[in-house]
């Protein structure tokens, strides 16, 4: 009996399997859009249990990558309800990640009149691609005030209603990989000294006023979040008192009764490793589902799950590939293999065009 391909269930929903597609920035959302193109990848991906979005913003202020779609207008909207209903019809669930870059981006990716924004005005080392010119070194962004601090609250809890609208079964918070709300977290990125920074838990307020904003707006059952302890993608380096601050986000989040945590583990892909302690922590503090991520194939996924360590696997890389992984990995099938050249490009080529079995 495999746990992976059996039912479960998250919140009120009912998953088909325990198999996660990871959220995988695709930069085919021309216009910050979500078109045709994607009504077809995300529905040959339907097999999964549930589906997590590419990163989509809730701002204008946090498109910081090209191509990459928005949740705040209604073209958006109208959009993204054409995918959910799409992907309904295959019988997979669907969240949205909500992902603000907050510092990570370019002014010549970001629509007239939005600003880059971060805790603090701290400059991300490293490049951004834009399609205008090409890779360019990272730009200081603005330090937030509270007013656009509370004005970011309003537009993550705005977007989640947008996100019911829009036929989505519920939200990600992306609190990992280096974006606004990872900013914040960690100390090299907040520098501020008023009731944002400083301690953890004043590092940890504006995550947790997002996810209180969120679950006021849809509820606790439907918000999950995205969390990278240890990460060090986008000049996140390691610091002493990471685990120390990650235990109390995990303790915060338990009391606001989250549906999900969905810890990032990217050591296949050469990040430093996440401790054992860590995700044990996360397990024993947390009462809601832990979603595990980071180079899993079937056979670890399926022990990982037997041994209780987590409730679903997420995949990212694989699902990529094959729009038909479930059923791939269920008949020990061969897999493609993900074609890096094209996780970016716009159009069909690498998107749409995986082979599937006949
Ligand atoms: C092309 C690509 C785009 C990605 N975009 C996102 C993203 O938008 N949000 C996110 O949280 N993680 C993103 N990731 C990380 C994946 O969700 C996943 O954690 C990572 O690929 C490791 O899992 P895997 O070994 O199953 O691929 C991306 C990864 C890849 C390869």
């Amino acid at each position: 009996m495999s746990l992976l391909f059996s039912k479960t269930t998250l919140g009120s929903l009912t998953l088909q399997n325990h198999l996660v597609m990871s959220p995988l920035t695709r930069s085919r959302a021309t216009g910050n859009i979500p078109n045709e193109l994607m009504v077809e990848y995300y529905a040959q991906r339907g097999s999964a249990g549930l589906i997590i979005t590419e990163g989509t913003s809730p701002s204008p202020n946090g498109l910081g990558y090209p191509r990459i779609p928005g949740i705040f207008s209604a073209e958006q909207i109208a959009g993204w309800k054409r995918i959910t209903d799409a992907v309904h019809a295959k019988g997979a669930k669907m969240f949205i990640q909500f992902m603000h870059c907050g510092r990570i981006g370019h002014a010549l990716n970001l629509p007239a009149g939005a600003r880059m924004l971060a805790p603090s005005a701290v400059v991300a080392a490293g490049e951004m691609y834009t399609d205008a010119e090409g890779m360019k070194p990272h730009p200081t962004p603005q330090a937030m005030t509270e007013a656009d601090i509370k004005t970011a609250i309003e537009e993550f809890a705005q977007a989640a209603k947008n996100a019911m609208a829009a036929g989505f079964d519920g939200v990600e918070l992306h609190g990992a990989n280096g974006y606004l709300l990872e900013q914040f977290i960690r100390p090299n990125s907040n520098q501020r000294t008023d009731r944002y920074g400083g301690s953890i838990e004043n590092r940890a307020r504006f995550v947790l006023e997002v996810a209180d904003a969120v679950i006021k707006a849809i509820g606790k059952d439907k918000v999950g979040i995205r969390l990278s302890p240890f990460g060090v993608f986008n000049d996140m380096p390691l610091y002493d008192a990471m685990e120390a601050d990650y235990t109390h986000l995990a303790q915060q989040l338990n009391a606001l009764g989250l549906a999900y945590i969905h810890l990032v583990d990217h050591s296949p892909m050469g990040a430093p490793p996440v401790p054992d302690s860590i995700k044990q922590m996360f397990r024993n503090t947390f009462k809601g589902k832990l979603i595990l991520a980071g180079g899993y194939d079937a056979a670890r996924a399926e022990s990982d799950l037997a041994a209780g360590e987590c409730d679903l696997i997420a995949v990212g890389r694989p699902f990529l590939a094959n729009p038909d992984l479930v059923a791939r990995w269920e008949n020990g099938a061969a897999v493609n293999a993900p074609d890096m050249s094209t996780f970016y490009t716009p159009g069909p080529k690498g998107y749409t065009d995986y082979p599937m079995l006949s």
